[in-house]
């Protein structure tokens, strides 16, 4: 059933870009003359200087480097907004659609989102920020989010967005591990009704960081904050003060955009480094295949600007194509299960890119709120961040999309900055559950566990074999971490920590991570950071995290916790422990459940076995596996005796 295939419609046949075959012909030729190939797709930008180079990288030890267009220069914020004023300022380039359905919208024209990214770049310019500064952004999905990307963009600083919904500690880290030197933020953010304060927020983390000296934050709500004079500023105020013009800095192609953190399977959160020239092309043309976007349409990613979705498809893939792109502040579900599908219509939205978690959790509430709506402008369908069940699928494509209108399965990740594994509307038939076929200059490789290629239809661990525009080019600081993380595991090849199939027909089918990265509602999560977080509490000796199978989120957390000499396990310190874990992390980061345990399955050389734990925690108990290699194999009795039934 799940291998139904899906053929392209023929309203979308008629007027693609391309149909099958010359997709598949512009993937070969994008392998087999990558330097013309890329040059060629470099003229969709605008460059004060034309790159005269395309890729340059190198995945092996000894001259490893990722690089691209080294010799172009170029900025950001000019090709996604200067460019179009021309012929397009008048063009709505933002939407915004508040948390609150009674309030109006609003929306900025190419021409206005010119005026505000220049005051904010002269606003930040104020505050000392230069080229190659790092400006630290945790803003609500205001428009103001969007101005502010662009506005580090327009004047070369590094902007590093952290989302709204990470705790003052994980804020913290971030912004010490870029020194940043301001912080934009807001009084309050909106999310279903409930306010977050961020600006207290920003306040905590700032008691631990030293290397910030301003703070610019947004009057979003009008709620009550404290400011500290000499450091914060209203921007309302501060753009009174400053020129409506400012100057586009030239950068590099090869100059830094922003960082993004994101987890992995050990240790803090990793600045992805993302650069101006390889990932805004990326981030446009990916944007302008993968939803055979045209000019007027509306649209709409569901994604927070605080993850790389938001960055490449609320921000610089739509703007850099001249599109309308669509802001929301709130929820899904929000005041009910009907608000999706009521700003679209609200809106005109074209297409709608969304992910698999918020797609189950509407689908649990029944068709009424969906058919309720009218979504006639509805032509395209995209999701992203996890895999997408085929009964989601199917819903997606018959309640939301009435049959009409294909459905986007886009793989990616942080680190790959755009689409990588994803259907193009007008050339691909899909099948439910499969990204299907790589994008251009994508070489995927299955590989068994010793490294050996999978070689036509089988399972294997996700490779990429050769560079492409949007790779992510280190990690902040930490350039030796970037290389170990991907590219020590199989020599030569980008690890994806992804595990994958690839059919007869060559479609890629993800099953999911390999590492000890886990996906809660699509939100990358490492074990090793929850872990870390619940040590943190006096009671806890030791914690051992691990994911499991959940209807809505796709996977959800389950820690095991062994408490020190002394202390009782009970309903309020389990209850302590999941609000602890939410203020040191955030409540993305929230257990699901909590099994104490007086033990945790090691080897005789103290490694926990977490092969055994994941048993558990899926309610997978019967063939444990070799557990021969146990110091104590008592205590896997104990744990499957004890196990939680999660909700
Ligand atoms: C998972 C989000 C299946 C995958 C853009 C990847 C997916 C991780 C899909 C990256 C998809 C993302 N099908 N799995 N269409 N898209 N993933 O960095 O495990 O937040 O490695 O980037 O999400 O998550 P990240």
């Amino acid at each position: 059933m799940a291998d139904h295939l899906y053929p392209v419609p023929a309203s979308w046949a008629a007027k693609s870009r391309m149909n099958a075959a010359e997709r598949a012909a512009d993937h070969a030729l994008s392998l087999a003359a990558p330097g013309r190939y890329w040059l060629d797709r470099a003229a969709r930008l605008d460059w004060f200087r034309f790159p005269t180079r395309a890729d340059e990288s190198s995945f092996d030890e000894a001259d490893f480097q990722v690089k691209w267009f080294a010799d172009g220069a170029l900025n950001v914020s000019v090709n996604c907004i200067d460019r179009h004023l021309a012929g397009h300022g008048d063009d709505v380039a933002i939407l915004w659609e508040p948390d609150d359905p009674a309030e109006a919208p609003r929306r900025f024209t190419y021409a206005q989102l010119h005026a505000e990214v220049c005051r904010l770049a002269n606003v930040l310019k104020a505050q000392g920020v230069r080229k190659g500064h790092r400006v630290t952004i945790y803003l609500p999905m205001i428009p103001e989010a969007a101005f502010a990307l662009l506005a580090c963009a327009r004047i070369g600083a590094i902007h590093s967005v952290v989302f709204g919904g990470f705790s003052p500690d994980a804020l913290a880290g971030r912004i010490q591990d870029c020194d940043s030197s301001v912080v934009v933020t807001a009084d309050h953010g909106r999310r279903g009704g409930k306010l977050v304060p961020l600006k207290a927020n920003v306040d905590e983390a700032l008691r631990q960081c030293t290397s910030v000296e301003a703070v610019v934050v947004v009057r979003a709500t009008g709620g009550a904050v404290e400011m500290v004079p000499g450091r914060d500023v209203w921007l309302d105020e501060a753009v009174r003060h400053v020129a409506a013009d400012c100057p586009a800095e030239p950068m590099n192609a090869e100059d830094p955009l922003f960082i993004l953190y994101t987890s992995g399977s050990t240790g803090k959160p990793k600045g992805v480094v993302h650069t101006s020239g390889g990932y805004l092309l990326w981030a446009s043309l990916t944007h302008e295949l993968c939803f055979d976007y045209r000019r007027g349409e509306v649209f709409w990613c569901s994604a927070d600007i605080g993850w790389v979705t938001g960055h490449s498809y609320i921000v610089y893939g739509p703007l850099a194509n001249g599109a309308t792109t669509l802001i929301y502040e709130g929820v899904p579900n929000w005041p009910d299960a009907s608000r999706m599908w009521e700003v679209v219509d609200r809106h005109g939205v074209h297409t709608l890119f969304t992910a698999p978690t918020a797609l189950r959790a509407l689908m649990r509430e029944g068709d009424d709120y969906v058919t309720g709506t009218s979504r006639k402008s509805l032509r395209l369908l995209g999701t992203v961040g996890e895999p997408i069940n085929p009964e989601a699928w199917r819903w997606y494509h018959e309640v939301v999309g009435e049959g009409r209108c294909p459905i986007v399965d886009t793989w990616w990740q942080t680190e790959t900055g755009a689409a990588m594994i994803a259907p193009l509307p007008g050339a691909t038939a899909l099948k439910p559950g499969s990204a299907t076929l790589p994008m251009p200059g994508v070489a995927p490789e299955l590989v068994d566990a010793e490294g050996r290629p999978v070689e036509g239809a089988g399972e294997g661990n996700l490779c990429i074999t050769r560079s492409w525009p949007g790779q992510m080019r280190t990690v902040w600081n930490d350039h030796a971490r970037f290389f170990q993380t991907y590219f020590s595991t199989y020599k030569g090849k980008y690890f994806t920590g992804d595990g994958c199939r690839r059919d007869e027909d060559g479609y890629y089918w993800i099953t999911g991570r390999v590492d000890d990265v886990i996906n809660v509602s699509g939100h990358r999560m490492g074990t090793a950071e929850v872990e870390s977080a619940l040590v943190l509490h006096a009671k806890v000796a030791e914690a051992a995290v691990v994911g499991f199978p959940h209807d809505i989120k796709g996977q959800g957390i389950y820690a095991y916790v062994t408490l020190n000499a002394g202390e009782e396990a009970s309903e309020d310190l389990r209850k302590e422990l999941r609000d602890w874990v939410r203020t040191e992390i955030g409540p993305i980061a929230t257990p699901d459940a909590i099994q104490f345990a007086p033990g945790l399955p090691k080897t005789r050389s103290g490694k926990i076995m977490r092969r055994i734990l994941r048993k558990i925690a899926e309610g997978d108990v019967s063939p444990l596996g070799d557990t021969s290699t146990l110091a104590d194999p008592a205590v896997v009795e104990h744990l499957v005796d004890n196990r939680i039934i999660a909700e």
